[in-house]
């Protein structure tokens, strides 16, 4: 089942044998493999994705048979802006490691981070840093369902695995089909959950207004006016001023 191809291939017919060994291997021993669960090699072309590399520099990446492919959209997850491999980046990152990388405190560099991004962010005036894409939403979520005292959460688009997430599926027949991923399935996220993330349509906004309608949820806090003049929040909700 092909969801979409990142990686152009140079020819389907191509030897990958000890990629697709790898892979199997690993699904013995790595459930559903190291990923982001959008992006696991089983979302790809099974038997003809390559799921490993063993280099990658600039656009180029080669697999674990030497075949060399052009990465035409995934660039590490977007990480790798400058291309994989980046000399420059390289440099500072083997500089830093001289340092240790790892280590009981902080480094100051994390200070230095959270100033430049409120600086090229200037809707946003304090930075909270998180591993992965689910876990900046886990916190997001929680961060608004604290300040406003309410539950309710309405949403658009894939946000991960978490349980306030994927309990958008709950007593549902798949109401995060139209995000991305269908059928994702809530098992183990607490029943109790229910009814608590309601999804909307990107550029539906009058789906978000029957949500907001039905009291289900309110869009912006009236505690909190100040958030409609934020440009960041302008430009997402466009047009959701009257809920306020
Ligand atoms: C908007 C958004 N939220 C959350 C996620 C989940 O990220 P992760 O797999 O890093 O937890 C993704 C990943 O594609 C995403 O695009």
């Amino acid at each position: 089942m092909t969801k979409f191809k990142g990686l152009a291939l140079k020819r389907t017919t191509m030897n990958i044998t000890k990629s697709l060994d790898m892979q199997n291997r690993a699904k013995s021993r790595i459930p559903g493999m190291t990923q982001l669960l959008s992006k696991r090699p089983d979302m790809f072309a099974p038997g003809v994705w390559p799921g490993y590399f063993s280099k990658a520099k600039g656009v180029e990446v080669w697999d674990l048979d030497g075949n060399r492919y052009i990465d035409m959209s995934i660039s590490g997850i977007g990480a790798n802006v400058l291309g994989y491999a980046d000399p420059d980046v390289d440099a500072a990152v083997a500089e830093a490691i001289k340092n240790g990388t790892s280590c009981s405190l902080n480094c100051p560099e994390e200070v230095e981070l959270a100033d430049l991004l409120c600086e090229i962010h200037p809707w946003a005036e304090k930075v909270r840093y998180a591993r992965t894409g689910g876990e900046s939403m886990a916190i997001a979520v929680r961060i608004a369902r604290a300040y406003t005292g309410k539950d309710k959460i309405a949403f658009c688009g894939y946000h991960g695995w978490h349980d306030w997430y994927l309990s958008a599926n709950l007593g549902t027949e798949n109401a995060l089909g139209e995000h991305l991923i269908s059928g994702l399935n809530p098992a183990g996220v607490p029943k109790g959950l229910t009814g608590t993330a309601i999804p909307f349509r990107y550029n539906h906004i009058e789906e978000l207004k029957a949500i907001a309608e039905k009291k289900k949820t309110n869009p912006m806090n009236p505690k909190t006016p100040e958030l409609i003049t934020c440009p960041f929040l302008k430009g997402t909700f466009l047009g959701v001023k009257w809920a306020v």
